[in-house]
């Protein structure tokens, strides 16, 4: 299997627009060992020329062109067969709005993220302009699928969804008068396998903790990628920029007694990957203390271009 990272950044990339956080600044500045990077999405594939996209984030198209892998090989083509979706956060799903150009999607999510993004919706009318325009596979907890193309073509890879602790995306959370109930499948880890080796990727890029469910699913992955949003729970207040706390925004941190970092040990996973990195989190600078102990731990901080071979 190939992952090729397109975007390992948080919902707003690094730096973000309207931020002036010492990261921020020192990414603008050249002052920081921190490469910039667009928001999380990665590609992965079997043998094949095929590309499936776990998520699609707001800048697919520069993403798309960043790698030669995802350009077109014919006057109108497109080697990504089907795009899967782990949230309904704008992070992951505004990209589809920008992949209207009247080419056929397959979207594998589950029934309440495509409610979600479908329902009371006028943009989603772009991806509407023909009845075969998007084709939506539904993604049932726990159950294993084939990722296929449109004409049913085998990727070569399968998926099934894993639920995880998250939460209805922000622009969600007014329905039922605020109070709209979570459900579990607001918010999916997928365990992606190669049908020809067995190899298992992990992708679990939003996780609000590590139930038994959830260390379940990482158990036998060779690769894991996980929720590297926060470094500490206070981070955001920390620094003056707001009031929520990780909790809040259902992104278990990284560091701390009760942090991933801690809970995740003893992995088997070869390969262990943080992803969805905030641009406030110290993770990001290369010599940092917070990277050094993570990298200790055998875990690497995703970049904008990483490849991995399964
Ligand atoms: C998140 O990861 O919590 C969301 O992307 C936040 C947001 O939508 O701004
Ligand atoms: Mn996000
Ligand atoms: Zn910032």
């Amino acid at each position: 299997m190939r992952i090729r990272v397109l975007g390992s950044a948080a919902g707003g990339g690094f730096p973000q627009w309207n931020c002036g956080c010492p990261n921020c600044r020192g990414a603008r500045a050249g002052t920081l060992r921190a490469a910039p990077r667009t928001q999380e999405s990665v590609a992965v594939a079997a043998d094949g020329d095929d590309w499936i996209l776990l998520n699609a984030s707001p800048e697919i198209r520069q993403q798309i062109e960043s790698f030669e892998g995802l350009h077109p090989r014919a006057p109108r083509h497109s080697p990504i067969s089907a795009i899967v979706l782990t949230n309904g956060d704008l992070d992951h799903v505004l990209g589809l709005l920008s992949v209207r150009e009247s080419h056929p999607l397959v979207l594998y999510a589950t029934e309440r993220v495509r409610q979600g993004f479908t329902e009371d919706n006028v943009l989603y009318r772009t991806l509407q302009r023909f009845p075969e325009q998007v084709t939506w596979r539904p993604l049932k907890l726990g159950r294993e699928e084939a990722l296929t193309s449109g004409d049913g073509r085998p990727s070569g890879l399968s998926v099934e969804a894993v639920p995880v602790p998250g939460k209805a995306p922000i622009h969600l959370e007014h329905r039922a008068g605020g109070r709209l109930a979570p459900d579990p499948e607001d918010n999916i880890g997928l365990r992606i396998r190669e049908t020809a080796t067995g190899r298992r990727l992990a992708y679990f890029p939003a996780a609000g903790g590590v139930t038994p469910a959830v260390r379940e699913a990482l158990a036998d992955a060779d690769c894991v990628f996980f929720d590297g949003t926060f470094w500490s729970s206070d981070e955001l207040p920390a620094q003056g920029l707001g009031a929520k706390r990780a909790v809040d925004m259902a992104h278990l941190p990284v560091g701390g007694a009760d942090g991933s970092l801690a809970a995740l040990r003893g992995l088997r996973a070869a390969r262990r990957v943080y992803i969805h990195v905030n641009n406030t989190n110290p993770l990001l600078r290369d010599d940092s203390a917070e990277r050094k102990e993570t990298e200790a731990a055998g875990w690497v901080v995703a970049w904008d271009g990483m490849e991995i071979a399964l």
